[in-house]
């Protein structure tokens, strides 16, 4: 882990110096979203904290011309002697994964400027959506040290919406001849736009857009700012330094509301991220596809899916620390001793016959950790012997560790008596082995997890 960290942060550390192949195989870290993604972008996160990148969304519906109006006003900016990162989202992109779109080959020549890098965003590894994954990939971006970095989603859906909210400005790209235009495009849109574009003002059309646009804003209530309507022929090049006029207008006029605007953007994002993290830690604690192959040959075999997706997840979350996992009192009749602690107030979650152990057992929750009572099925097994020679007790202690393997493996170096040398499976999946008491002082102790991918 503290190597990954340092090497994120070496990383990054060629990123800010400029290093575009840095920046590309940063990017792919983060798209493949693997624990060197958390890494990377950490170190981004913390180099930012110094940048002032703007952030300018674009949205609108597709055919609009977006691609055209934000390399075009990419190249604007380069010549105003910004720097200029381009991130651009099309959830429906056949070349996801790609470095390149295919509508952005007219701006490979532009690939050779190292103030200019234009990326589009694959969600390939990343859990969390297509929002998330454009923030993560203009956090790391922004590491670049780019003055500006302009957003591209494609179409009007949720998506789109919550991906405008990332930016600082958002602009709403209209385009004449779309039937009922303005009327077409979701309310949501229209509420996100900062500054209007009509695009393609070549066409006919682009008065009933820009008159249809003033009408809903009259009917709005009016805020301190009303979005102006800026008309582009982006293909022509036209309209463009009024786009950026716009921009600048909007910057200077909402600047004390742009800290509130990233703050409450960070308010949803993080919620996501804790999610996301929460979804990481989970897959490497049991909630996989290969530990639910084995917890559902246990549902066809007759166990309760619903009590076994408890205890995958009890576990996945308890797996941070070690902790008390459960007590194993050995028992003549669960029927008769359950009876008891059901009195106390406790509730019976798990019934499973391990048949290896011969051993019926029952796990009742008590806050952290469990009771689990044991009882023979047949006399000569384990709790069977046991019984006959000491009667009813505490047979163990189980210890929950994050890593049962390791654990072993630890203990066989250290030259300590174990009862079983191998991993076992057990009830409810979990995977344990016993030490021998002869190291414990006198306690027969389990030492229990669940399996790891
Ligand atoms: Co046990």
């Amino acid at each position: 882990m503290a190597t990954m960290i340092r090497e994120a942060q070496e990383l990054v550390q060629r990123v800010r110096e400029g290093d575009v192949r840095s920046l590309g195989r940063a990017v792919s870290l983060v798209e493949e979203g693997g624990p060197a993604a958390m890494a990377v972008l950490s170190a981004c996160h913390a180099a930012n904290a110094a940048a002032k990148t703007v952030r300018i969304g674009f949205t609108g519906p597709p055919g609009a011309g977006k691609s055209t109006l934000v390399n075009r006003y990419a190249r604007l900016l380069r010549a105003q002697g910004e720097t200029v990162g381009v991130a651009a989202v099309d959830p429906t992109s056949p070349f996801h994964g790609g470095a390149i779109l295919g509508d952005r080959i007219r701006m490979q020549g532009e690939q050779e400027d190292a103030g200019l890098y234009i990326r589009s965003v694959a969600t390939r590894g990343m859990l969390g959506g297509l929002a998330a994954a454009t923030a993560d990939i203009c956090t790391v971006i922004e590491a670049s040290g780019k003055s500006r970095m302009l957003i591209e989603t494609v179409g009007v859906g949720q998506d789109e919406v919550e991906i405008a909210r990332l930016a600082d400005v958002t602009v709403v790209v209209m385009v004449p001849g779309m039937g009922d235009d303005v009327q077409s495009i979701k309310a949501g849109l229209m509420e996100i736009a900062d500054i209007f574009v009509i695009n393609k003002c070549d066409r006919e059309g682009a008065e009933r857009v820009e008159s249809d646009i003033r009408a809903m804003q009259s009917l709005a209530e009016t805020d301190v700012w009303t979005p102006p309507i800026v008309r582009t022929t982006a293909i022509a090049g036209e309209g463009i330094a009024e786009l950026e006029a716009g921009v600048q207008r909007y910057l200077a006029q909402r600047a004390d509301g742009l800290q509130r605007r990233r703050q409450s953007a960070w308010g949803g994002r993080l919620l996501q991220m804790a999610q996301r993290e929460l979804l990481r830690q989970g897959e490497a604690r049991g909630v996989n596809a290969a530990n639910m192959e084995m917890q559902a040959a246990k549902v066809a075999a007759g166990a309760n899916p619903y009590e076994l997706v408890q205890d995958v997840v009890r576990n996945a979350l308890g797996a941070t620390e070690m902790h008390l996992d459960h007590l194993g009192v050995a028992v003549k009749s669960i029927a008769e001793a359950r009876r008891f602690y059901e009195t106390l107030g406790l509730r019976v979650e798990h019934e499973e016959t391990v048949e290896h152990e011969q051993v019926k057992t029952v796990m009742l929750p008590l806050g952290e950790s469990r009771i689990e009572l044991l009882e023979p099925t047949a006399a000569d097994s384990v709790i069977g012997k046991y019984l006959a020679k000491r009667g009813e007790g505490l047979h163990h202690i189980a210890v929950h560790v994050a890593d049962v393997d390791g654990t072993m493996q630890a203990m066989l170096a250290a030259g300590i008596r174990l009862v079983n040398a191998e991993v076992r499976t057990g009830a409810g999946g979990h995977r344990y082995f016993f030490v021998h008491p002869a190291n414990t002082g006198g306690v027969l102790l389990e030492i229990v997890g669940v399996k790891t991918a």
